[in-house]
């Protein structure tokens, strides 16, 4: 079974939620509660500074993911990275970062219910310990996950809404946006990331 990426980033930052997160990802490494561990090639727990005040959710590892181990690394990646540097001017590294699945669907095919229902205490875990002030969800399978609504992502979207005490914001997900890339799509991510960052307010988007 592959070395966890997760786990070797979380002791190079050390700390309370590090720590809490490790046994977490240690878990995740070795999981075979869905069908997705006869395929993938290794498990994507997330990565990203523990002590973030934000973080941002995806649906499910790809490709490039499955191959490193990292969530968000291949070409949508590269936008969501754009989307964080450029349009919310903080450092990538500062930002909480992980899926709603751990594993990847094979085809890059959509999450399959019971395989939604099986990953959710891993996420639910990863929140609590983060305890992120506010949550994006880059999509509709973590938009749905968070607002427990079955809406589709253009009516989540663009409103505010809450997880057990936390801000939740929802916007397309990256590669919805490379596909559509429209001056009324990009408006419209501006517009949600901008209410990420207005919720999260002025203090420093990672905890002393
Ligand atoms: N898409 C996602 O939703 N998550 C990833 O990690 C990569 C692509």
């Amino acid at each position: 079974m592959a070395a966890s990426v997760a786990l070797e980033e979380l002791k190079r930052f050390g700390g309370e939620r590090a720590g809490l997160l490790s046994p977490l990802a240690e878990a995740v490494r070795v999981c075979e509660a869905c069908r997705l561990c006869a395929t993938r090639k290794q498990t994507v727990f997330g990565t990203g500074n523990p002590d973030s005040r934000l973080m941002i959710i995806g649906e499910a590892p790809g490709a490039d993911e499955d191959q490193q181990g990292r969530p968000f690394v291949g070409r949508a990646g590269a936008l969501l990275t754009d989307i964080i540097e450029k349009g919310m001017k903080l450092r990538r590294e500062d930002v909480y970062i992980c899926n709603v699945l751990k594993c990847r669907p094979p085809d890059n095919r959509n999450p399959e219910p019971d395989e939604i229902t099986q990953c959710r205490p891993y996420l639910e875990r990863q929140i609590e310990i983060i305890n992120p002030s506010v949550l994006l969800a880059v999509g509709r399978f973590p938009a749905q996950w968070l607002c427990n609504s079955q809406e589709p992502i253009g009516q989540l979207r663009g409103k505010r809404f809450e997880y057990k005490g936390r801000h939740v914001v929802c916007t397309y997900h990256p590669a919805y946006l490379l596909r559509n890339y429209t001056l009324d799509t990009r408006k419209k991510v501006h517009a949600d990331v901008m209410l990420a960052l207005e919720l999260l307010g002025s203090e420093p988007v990672v905890r002393p």
